[in-house]
């Protein structure tokens, strides 16, 4: 029987409007679950949302609306926006659903019934515009942090849960099970608190309503995170399906961000204990998003909503940004610029066009039919993409199960980069001309659709849209990992299908996308934590400073600027123009013009024949009159006349550099 997976993400606040760092939890979380799904488990997948406490009571008085009403609006705003970003989530749970105040409830009467919940006064600084307890540490000289008025010392009956009971039992969890949490850097922080000493939670409320109302005590309410992290267990059947339970529970991986590791690593585990309950197997704490290196933040008008992305690019372009631009576990800055850098060089010009060409060849030069590859004709260049798919393979598979999409896709659009290669040295439209070489055309445009096909697989957890979309265009079924090579590939002779741009390119300017962006209505905010939980600081924007700028980029930013051989075909000097030459070119797939400054350098003579480099990926601009696309290569000496770059030796047009 099929293992079972059974993975989670935060039920998510609803007195915030959905933004990039709920998406982003979101979809990293819906990656592993179709990862899973591919490998043949049987996957639960669940989400939702945290409706009670104080801030949600508020929130809806201030909307004029009552507040489960409003909780039903808000709520829905996350459904709507998982559907948009085609989360496969099996369960959407809503902490205000009966299923899950019974299940709250029955959790706590088991932890009371085993002795580890106590009555007593609650004392501490109360804010009484903001109606929270403010830490002790959190007051800034001595007001309240959040409105900055007077804070005044106030007890309240609270039920309290013997979180310094668990102490050893935890430190011994860390030690025995280092992977429950991930990162280390989280790790070892946790580790760090409970060895601190852990002091007891207020776990009820009696300042506010909008809660789970304590069993047999109604004058309280539960305190949030009693109530919210119980809702893993509700999910999973508890109380009343013992067979579902015991399928599903304990949960494989809950998923957060790092400011909430905590909850999910120390409390959690010791509500679990206190209830005689399984506990889930890993806590992973991923990293923050900030924009341009600053946090997300209403008053800096830089909240990042996923659907401005999504209308604009499409799902697959905004679920691929993130998991390519974040590494789990640490922090990625998002930027317009790179969103677009990524978008148009890795989306559209390396995935899009060199599906578009394959199957636009297949079409031209095999009537629509995806050929036969002709055994005897396969040499070098087709027994190194087949070894480079099967490379990608274990590599992708490798790294999916560690996590780390960032790397995995990385991998694919390697692969994407040699498909394009072997393209350019076999010249597929070069053999097209002459009947003999038919067998390597055939061959050639198989092993080309089959990698296309593989890469169609590899991409579905992350760009299920686009695998399905690749999967019509070639003829073929999406199939899991392990077996992309084992069925033997595509099947000849069958149509392909309709050729469709997957990736349009979008010429805009990064003002422009930004002029075209709304703001949120209202901003994330945690709800305060007892006294004796202080939440962690979220993450420091950073300050400037006056140390000299690092200028040095990543190998993923120079590979951004697509550098490819071309040869000269034509060249004739610029009409009025002293510097600029009209050039056209071959650079492999097709022919170009372009414009150079280097008339006063060379003559239009000396250039024709000349193997030259240019930049393969920039957007065309028009001078004197003239579109020019690309840029030739040459270095510019202070005061002197460009310089050709040359190579080395005989070197075919369409070749990449780097
Ligand atoms: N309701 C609690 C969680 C209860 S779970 C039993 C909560 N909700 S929240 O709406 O504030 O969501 C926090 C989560 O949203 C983070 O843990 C993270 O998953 C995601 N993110 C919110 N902002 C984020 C970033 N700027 N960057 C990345 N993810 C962040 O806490």
């Amino acid at each position: 029987m099929a293992g079972r997976f059974y993975i989670t993400t935060p039920i998510y606040y609803i007195n915030a409007e959905p933004h990039l760092g709920h998406a982003y939890t979101t979809i990293v979380a819906d990656a592993i679950a179709r990862s899973r799904r591919l490998m043949g488990e049987d996957v639960f997948f669940l989400t939702g949302t945290d409706e009670h406490g104080q801030k949600v009571e508020r929130a809806a008085r201030a909307a004029g609306t009552e507040t489960l009403a409003f909780a039903d609006q808000t709520s829905q705003k996350f459904r709507d926006l998982f559907s948009r970003l085609n989360i496969s989530n099996d369960d959407f749970i809503r902490t205000t659903e009966p299923r899950h105040i019974q299940a709250a409830q029955a959790i706590w009467r088991r932890v009371r019934d085993r002795g580890f919940l106590y009555k007593a006064s609650y004392e501490g600084w109360y804010c009484t515009v903001d109606e929270l307890f403010v830490p002790e540490t959190q007051l800034v000289d001595g007001k309240c942090p959040t409105c900055g008025n007077a804070v005044e010392r106030l007890s309240e009956e609270s039920y309290f849960f013997k979180l310094s009971a668990f102490q050893d039992q935890l430190l011994s969890l860390y030690q025995g099970t280092p992977e429950f949490i991930t990162p280390e850097i989280r790790r070892n922080e946790i580790v760090s608190f409970v060895s601190g000493g852990l002091r007891d939670l207020s776990v009820s409320r009696t300042s506010f309503r909008w809660g789970i109302p304590v069993p047999d005590d109604p004058k309280h309410v539960m305190y949030v995170w009693f109530d919210a992290l119980t809702n893993y267990l509700t999910a999973a059947g508890f109380p009343d399906d013992p067979s579902r339970l015991q399928r599903y529970w304990p949960a494989d991986i809950h998923l957060m961000g790092k400011e909430i590791v905590r909850q999910h690593a120390v409390y959690w585990p010791a509500f679990l204990m206190a209830a005689g309950l399984e506990l889930p197997r890993r806590v992973i704490g991923h990293g923050w998003w900030l924009m341009n290196d600053a946090k997300m933040s209403k008053s800096l008008g830089n909240v990042v909503r996923p659907d401005d992305y999504v209308e604009r690019f499409g799902v697959d372009a905004f679920r691929y940004y993130v998991l390519r631009e974040m590494t789990l576990g640490q922090d990625a800055s998002f930027s317009d610029e790179t969103f677009l850098t990524r978008y148009n060089a890795e989306l559209a010009n390396d995935l899009g066009n060199v599906a578009s060409r394959v199957a636009t060849m297949i079409e031209r030069y095999c009537s629509g039919r995806i050929p036969a590859p002709v055994r005897d004709s396969q040499t070098q260049p087709d027994l190194e993409l087949v070894a480079a798919i099967e490379q990608t393979v274990d590599q992708v598979t490798q790294d999916a199960n560690r996590l780390d999409f960032s790397m995995a896709l990385r991998g694919v659009w390697e692969l994407i980069a040699r498909l394009n290669k072997y393209i350019v040295v076999r010249e597929p439209w070069v053999l097209a001309k002459s009947p003999d070489e038919r067998p390597v055309l055939d061959t050639t445009l198989y092993h080309a659709a089959n990698a296309l096909s593989v890469v169609a697989s590899l991409i579905q957890p992350v760009m299920p849209e686009t695998a399905r979309k690749l999967c019509v265009i070639f003829a073929s079924a999406t199939r899991p990992w392990d077996d992309a090579l084992k069925t033997g590939g595509l099947t000849p002779g069958l149509p392909i299908g309709k050729i469709e741009q997957l990736f349009p390119r979008i010429d805009l300017t990064v003002e422009e996308l930004r002029s075209n962006r709304s703001t949120l209505v209202s901003e994330q905010q945690n709800p305060a934590p007892p006294a004796a939980t202080p939440t962690p600081a979220p993450p420091a924007v950073p300050v400037a400073s006056a140390a000299p700028v690092d200028n040095r980029i990543t190998i993923d930013d120079f590979l951004k600027v697509d550098l490819r051989v071309a040869k000269v075909l034509a060249a004739e000097k610029v009409p009025n123009s002293k510097k600029l030459m009209k050039l056209s070119i071959d650079v492999g797939t097709e022919q170009r013009t372009l414009v150079a400054g280097i008339a006063e350098a060379y003559e239009a003579e000396q250039l024709v024949g000349k193997t030259v480099g240019v930049v393969f990926n920039l957007k065309p601009a028009k001078l004197m009159g003239i579109e020019s696309n690309g840029m030739i290569l040459a270095a510019s000496p202070e005061g002197g006349k460009p310089v050709l770059v040359a190579f080395d030796g005989e070197i075919a047009p369409g070749s990449r550099i780097r």
